[in-house]
């Protein structure tokens, strides 16, 4: 994350927090058994962006700053003392665990993923099923699920924990709808695609931001902001995970390159480049299955504007992520680095 000198870098301004939570990883997935502790923690010890719980903190701090401020000004105290509210900012331990469960899941999601998609690499290093199996992969995946799910039942909290059960199932959902998308004819495929997208990659973010509004007892319509927030950035998110998957490499993604196609995973790169030069239709309709498909479909999205679309459609998110917490949300230097984290994700090379 290098930018110029005046930005901050949301990264750096909760490094504290993302440390305390680290630590308490440790104690989230102890369990009695060597082989299982050491899968289940592996990508928790073989740290990657910590992307979502980053946004989760951010979040927390910029509405309880909101949320704070407006309980001040409508209880008519003197000005010194809600200026003081405003300069201490906060966040609740529940908030953290949020942060906390949202990252156990992600990284469940991931052991699966790397099962699903026979993918050998992840974060720079060997996947968890590549050094121990698909078995102990899905199984280590469940079992921080399990954890998670512990966790989230001790918030207290009904509505959080039904966000956060339904983040799972859309997880679920999104994976299945991925492997399945090309099999509906009577649907506009980039409608599929932006509702997968949702599924599996917005849904998590979306809603654990969601569920710190929640977490931080404000008003519905700032509860709606976080949500649409999160929603807009995991849609950029995985739009610039999609054209990078053809513009990366392996060393620089740190993961299999080209991986989608190789899957028959059509993303959105490949439906715009589709319009351009509809003949690849057909190779993205058989998942790119026989001799050529592959090699052909490349060359068309290298030609066509579908890398350039792809991202331009991510800024639109970006902007539009942007634009509901400036109209909402105080101006704090957490805001600040909200709105950084969508440059971030525009930018990100890996
Ligand atoms: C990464 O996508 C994968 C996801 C965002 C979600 C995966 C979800 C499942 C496997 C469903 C099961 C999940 C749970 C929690 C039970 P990708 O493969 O496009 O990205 P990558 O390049 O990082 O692998
Ligand atoms: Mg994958
Ligand atoms: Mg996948």
């Amino acid at each position: 994350f290098s930018r110029d000198m005046n930005s901050l870098n949301p990264f750096k301004l909760v490094g504290k927090e993302l440390s305390g939570i680290a630590k308490s990883f440790e104690e989230a997935v102890a369990v009695n058994h060597p082989v299982l502790q050491r899968a289940a923690s592996y990508f928790l010890n073989i740290t990657g962006k910590r992307f979502r719980p980053t946004i989760v903190i951010l979040m927390a701090y910029a509405v309880n700053a909101t949320h704070s401020r407006r309980v001040d000004s409508t209880s008519a105290r003197d000005s010194d003392e809600s200026h003081s509210m405003e300069s201490s900012p906060h966040i609740l331990p529940s908030q953290l665990k949020l942060a906390e469960i949202a990252e156990l899941i992600h990284v469940a999601s991931l052991l699966h993923d790397d099962v699903i998609d026979v993918a050998d690499t992840r974060r720079g290093v060997k996947s968890v099923n590549a050094l121990f199996g698909n078995q102990l992969s899905v199984l280590a995946g469940d079992f921080l699920l399990s954890r998670a799910s512990v966790s989230l039942a001790r918030l207290r909290n009904c509505d959080v924990v039904e966000l956060l059960s339904t983040v799972i199932e859309h997880l679920v959902h999104g994976e299945v709808l991925q492997m399945t998308a090309d099999e509906d004819n009577s649907k506009d495929k980039l409608e599929v695609y932006l509702q997968k997208t949702f599924l599996k990659t917005a849904s998590l973010i979306a809603n654990s931001c969601q569920a710190v509004a929640l977490l931080s007892n404000c008003p519905k319509e700032i509860v709606q902001v976080a949500f649409e927030y999160g929603r807009h950035l995991g849609l950029a998110y995985q739009l610039v995970d999609d054209a990078l998957d053809f513009t990366g490499t392996s060393s620089s993604l740190g993961k299999p390159a080209l991986a989608d196609i190789h899957q028959g995973t059509l993303t959105a790169p490949v439906l715009f480049a589709i319009e351009q030069f509809p003949e690849i239709r057909e190779y993205a309709k058989r998942r790119f299955q026989y001799p050529d498909d592959i090699s052909k479909t490349l060359g068309a999205v290298e030609k066509s504007k579908g890398i350039e679309r792809t991202l331009d459609l991510a800024k639109e998110h970006c902007c539009l992520a942007k634009e509901g917490i400036t109209q909402t949300l105080q101006d704090t230097s957490y805001r600040q680095a909200l709105l950084e984290m969508a440059d971030f994700v525009l930018t990100r090379k890996q």
